[in-house]
Parts: C-alpha cells; structure tokens; sequence
C-alpha cells in the first residue's frame, strides 16, 4: 500500500518524505488556505515546491464547479509537472472532466466520494484515483472503511484499474484498516504516519537493549 501525505505543509510533506517512506502528496482547497497560500499564481508556486520535494504524485485540485471551467484549470495544472494528477470533485460536471482528462492522458483523483455508485461512475470515467472519505463517513456515524472494502471489491471484481486512495484518514488504526481492506494508497496526516511507530514495547525493549550495553561497556 502507498503512503501519500494529506497537506500542504511544505515543513510536513519534508518530515515524512525524509522518513523515506512517502509516495506521494494530497492537498485540497481548504488544507492550501490553512497554509494561507492564495491567488492562482502562487497556488501554482505552491504545487511545484512540493513537486520539488516528493518524487510520487501529488493531487491539485480544481477550483471551478463547472465542466469548462474544470478543463480550463485542470490543464493548467497538468501542465505544471508531470506528477500533478488532477483533483476532481465527484458531481455530474466532475465526471465528465474525469472522462476528458481521461482522453488527453492526464490524470485524474475524483474526490468527495461517498458511496459505491460515485466510486463506480469515477471508474468508468476513467480516474487515476478515487477518494473515498473515510474520516467524514464516520463522523455522520456511518462506516468508512466498510465504503472501502466495498470500493475494492467492485473494482476488482471488473477489473476496474482506478486505484483506490483511502483519505480523510484520522488515525493509525483507520490506516491499518484500509490496508486490511485493499486500499492502493492511504493519505494520511503526519501524526497518523508517525503514529505507526509508537509502541511501548519498542520504547522498553530498547531502553533494557542499551542499559545492558552500558552495563558491560563502562
Ligand atoms: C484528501 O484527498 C482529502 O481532501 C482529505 O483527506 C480530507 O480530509 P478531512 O476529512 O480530514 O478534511
């Protein structure tokens, strides 16, 4: 399973990308505000610093609702690195860009997906990625990775090729449990990366590993 991280961060996206282990970045709308990152053009500015640190895809997403607008914006930010997949929300307008993209060899992630049917419209349509919300699903009391599982059976099933990119991810155990259900990718927060590492039997047994050396060699 690939590892993409859920920010626009700069500082971050280097912290996980030095652990060696990153394939790949997401941002969308609201995490490029939080880094108070605005206008097109430094937007774009943006996407290609952290094209410059990540050698994997990294998800841009488009700003207009409507299909020209869509393709308009989309192009350009294809075009800014070959590593830019196109983000892409899953509405009627979203997957008909998906399926234009789809034509012009430019990747796609469809995104806000929530149910079976959307993943399967974003498929067929021709997506890189789809992006179930797993974290949002559970927030209204209802089952993100259950959406997951359900997403990877289908996909298999046909013989769909869209990879399936487990996000709004909260936690460690919501990363295990997209691995456990077949996810191709998680996007995750850093702490959520760095959360896998964390286990006190590691801390303890390596606290007795090094007191037993310094015992015999002082
Ligand atoms: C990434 O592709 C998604 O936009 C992101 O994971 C959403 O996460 P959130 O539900 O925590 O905002």
């Amino acid at each position: 399973m690939k590892f993409f991280i859920d920010t626009a961060n700069l500082e971050q996206i280097k912290e996980a990308n030095d652990m060696g282990v990153l394939d790949g970045v997401t941002t969308n709308p609201s995490l490029m505000a939080k880094e108070g990152v605005k206008g097109e053009e430094n937007c774009r500015a943006h996407y290609l610093a952290i094209c410059n640190i990540v050698n994997g895809d990294v998800s841009a997403e488009v700003i207009a609702t409507d299909y020209e607008g869509m393709i308009r914006e989309g192009e350009a930010l294809a075009a800014l690195h070959p590593n830019i997949v196109v983000k892409v929300p899953c509405t009627a307008d979203g997957i008909k860009a998906i399926k234009y993209f789809s034509g012009k060899q430019i990747r796609t992630n469809c995104t806000l997906v929530f149910s079976p049917g959307q993943a399967l419209l974003a498929a067929k349509a021709g997506a890189a990625y789809v992006s179930p919300f797993v974290g949002r699903l559970d927030d209204i009391s209802s089952d993100g990775v259950e959406l997951v599982e359900k997403i990877v059976d289908m996909y298999t099933f046909y013989g769909f090729t869209t990879q399936v990119l487990a996000a709004s991810i909260r936690h460690t155990q919501h990363i295990i449990q997209c691995l456990e259900a077949g996810a191709d990718v998680a996007t995750c927060p850093l702490g959520a990366i760095k959360g896998l590492l964390k286990h006190p039997l590691t801390d303890s047994g390596l606290a007795t590993f090094l007191a037993d050396h310094q015992r015999v060699n002082s």
